[in-house]
């Protein structure tokens, strides 16, 4: 079967190559020229390239490039495409091409994105992607219009630094497209990154040897984070959370800017009856900046243990339903039940997730003032640019 032909974006030593996979053989095209047919896939040539796929995992990844140099000495380019089960498997691949700059190598699949977006940092000599969707030839391809406008892709070099979301799920994050336009013209890229609480020990040791800069962390890994981490900004060590982290210095440091983000879109909190719903790492966050800010906060969350261990903690109240309140905030970050009669005209209702929850349209149409999620989230991710702004330099890296 023919594939779709791929568009490469590098150019290696002013050659275009392009490889196109005909079933039986792959050819090689120069600048569009045909300048190598590999039946067997074996021939040593002028420019050919040996290639590994494995579709259910990525192995050790030393021994696959050992095997083919082995076995194919005067190859061109080696080319491995491994199956990422993890974010922990692309970034294996990613500390792998750091040290092997001339292989071809990515993960495919969901998890392997990150891999083909951050190529060109490793100096990878071209990326397979598509011109259309439905023309790509492996799962976790990208477009060239998504690698282009969204990542910079033609822009990103051995010099750019890598800032990234860790949590799960990640689907509906935008912070992809909004880090990405503010990373623009400063050598830097952001990817989204899956992971569970139990891959924090591996993403670490690698991100660690790899020009990461900044991540973003999401639920639920807000709290489990910390242990991975050098040192904490008094305020995220205050509040017990952290959504924000910088490499710099040899030093991983965690901060918070959620509780301020939150309070800032909100507006004016002093001396109001604030209810927050959920005792998460968000609530945390906002519970206690908004206490900072002279908030009278209540604390109401499903597993009211959790809501009385708060409360105690920031010194607080908690109630196992809603009170009367000026401001209601929803910090659960998921579509939450709820009574109609929670709502009261005129008030105050935020809602910390960015989809529109039936809960924000039930208050909507109680004639509360809402403040959407995306208020507080441009104003967090704003001042994570601020906070990653000093990491460019390499006497400022980590
Ligand atoms: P985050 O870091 O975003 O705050 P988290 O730490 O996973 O996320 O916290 C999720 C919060 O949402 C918790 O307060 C959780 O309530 P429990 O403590 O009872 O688990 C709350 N939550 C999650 N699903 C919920 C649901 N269906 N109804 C009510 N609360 C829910």
């Amino acid at each position: 079967m023919l594939c779709a032909p791929v568009k490469q974006l590098i150019e290696t030593d002013a050659v275009e190559l392009q490889e196109i996979d005909r079933g039986t053989h792959k050819e090689i095209y120069q600048n569009g020229k045909l300048i190598f047919v590999d039946d067997d896939w074996q021939t040593a040539g002028k420019r050919s390239i040996v290639s590994y796929h494995n579709y259910q995992e990525t192995p050790p990844l030393e021994e696959i490039l050992q095997k083919l140099q082995i076995r194919h000495p005067h190859s061109a380019f080696y080319k491995i495409a491994t199956q990422a089960r993890s974010t922990v498997d692309s970034l294996r691949m990613l500390e792998f091409l750091q040290r092997h700059p001339k292989v071809i190598g990515l993960c495919m699949g969901e998890l392997g994105i990150l891999t083909r977006i951050c190529a060109p940092i490793f100096g990878v000599p071209w990326m397979y992607a598509p011109l259309k969707s439905e023309e790509s030839t492996a799962p976790g391809q990208l477009t060239v219009q998504e690698l282009k406008e969204i990542y910079h892709f033609d822009q990103l070099n051995r010099q750019t630094k890598i800032f990234g979301l860790i949590g799960n799920p990640l689907h509906q994050s935008p912070g992809h497209l909004y880090h990405n336009r503010a990373l623009q013209g400063k050598n830097g890229v952001y990817v989204k990154m899956p992971l569970q609480a139990s891959e924090l020990e591996p993403f670490f040791t690698l991100a660690k040897k790899l020009p990461f800069r900044g991540l973003s962390v999401t639920a639920p890994l807000k709290e489990a984070v910390i242990p991975y981490l050098d040192e904490l900004d008094p305020l995220a060590e205050a509040i017990g959370a952290v959504n924000t982290v910088v490499f710099k210095e040899r030093r991983v440091k965690g901060y918070n800017t959620d509780g301020g983000a939150a309070l800032d879109a909100i507006g004016d909190v002093k001396g109001k009856k604030m209810v927050i719903l959920g005792a998460g790492g968000a609530a945390r966050a906002i519970a206690f900046v908004a206490l900072q800010r002279g908030a009278d906060v209540v604390i109401v969350n499903r597993t009211v243990t959790k809501a009385q261990a708060l409360a105690e903690q920031l010194q607080c109240r908690f109630c196992e339903t809603v009170p009367p309140y000026d401001i209601l905030v929803n910090a659960t970050s998921v579509a939450i039940p709820f009574e109609e009669k929670v709502f009261i005209d005129g008030k105050v209702v935020m809602e910390v997730g960015l989809t529109v929850t039936n809960f924000q349209k039930a208050a909507q149409e109680a004639g509360c003032q809402i403040v959407e999620g995306i208020e507080m989230y441009t104003r967090q991710a704003a001042e994570q640019q601020n906070l990653w702004a000093s990491v460019f330099s390499e006497e400022n890296g980590y």
